[in-house]
């Protein structure tokens, strides 16, 4: 593999094991241009922590993550012990990659999905995920690489597609990155950064929690949020009982 992965990126900065060379290349380039990002992806782990625990909380004993990239360092299975997860990305790669690292894990799969066609992820693994109760749909690290019309599309698709009482898990990038012309350069004319009052435009019929969409640091901390650049926003929304 000649191109980095930003999902093998972010492995990196969590202190996995699962990246190459070539991932260490650009997340050292990215950091030159931007600064330091570990604690930035850790937060972002933090919350996504948090966010699936409520969504357990919340009756959600199937996940449905897209865009899942490599799943350790904190990832859903870990947050919802019990429950049935189906990770799901569009790079055949890490989809390799993420099923290796979830064979042995009772109630765990991955399988290869684009987050805009539902349909187009195998019928047997959506249906051991979407038909039956409540399912937390996991959509972090992935709004930035969908233009408005598709993202709209493809968070509808999915309302219709879960059960009642299900709930989204989400989060954008804020334009804070438009402050370092080098580093946003690095992220390609495809990249999507996003206001929170754009945001939750996007989000159509899903309703956000009370907790609104915030600095995923600020989003039900558990003890002094992280000090860390304001560039990802994200929260909770449902498709009501
Ligand atoms: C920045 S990584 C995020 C990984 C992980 N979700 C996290 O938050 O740490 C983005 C991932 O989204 C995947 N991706 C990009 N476009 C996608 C799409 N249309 N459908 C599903 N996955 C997609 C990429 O292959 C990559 O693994």
């Amino acid at each position: 593999m000649t191109e980095p992965s930003t999902a093998r990126m972010i492995d990196y900065w969590l202190g996995g094991g699962d990246h190459l060379p070539v991932d260490v290349a650009a997340a050292q380039a990215f950091e030159s241009a931007y600064g330091p990002c570990a604690d930035i992806f850790r937060s972002l782990r933090a919350f996504s922590g948090r966010a699936v625990r409520h969504l357990v909380a919340a009756g959600a004993d199937r996940f449905l993550v897209f865009g899942a990239g490599i799943p350790t360092r904190g990832n859903v299975h870990e947050n919802a012990p019990g429950a049935r997860v189906l990770y799901t990305d569009i790079d055949p790669h890490i989809v390799a990659a993420g099923a290796a690292l979830v064979a042995d894990l009772p109630g765990v799969g991955y399988v290869r999905g684009d987050a805009t066609d539902l349909a187009g992820v195998d019928a047997g693994a959506r249906a051991w995920i979407l038909d039956g109760g409540p399912v937390g749909v996991v959509f972090l690290g992935l709004a930035a690489f969908l233009d408005d019309a598709t993202l709209t599309r493809a968070l509808d698709a999915l309302y219709d597609a879960v059960p009642p009482a299900s709930c989204l898990a989400f989060d954008f990038d804020t334009t804070e990155l438009e402050a370092y012309p080098q580093a946003l350069a690095m992220m390609g004319p495809g990249f999507h950064m996003r206001s929170p009052v754009h945001f939750a435009d996007l989000l159509g019929r899903w309703s956000t929690t009370q907790d609104g969409i915030v600095p995923v640091a600020l989003w039900r901390p558990e003890g002094e949020p992280e000090q860390v650049p304001d560039a990802f926003w994200g929260g909770v929304a449902v498709k009501p009982a």
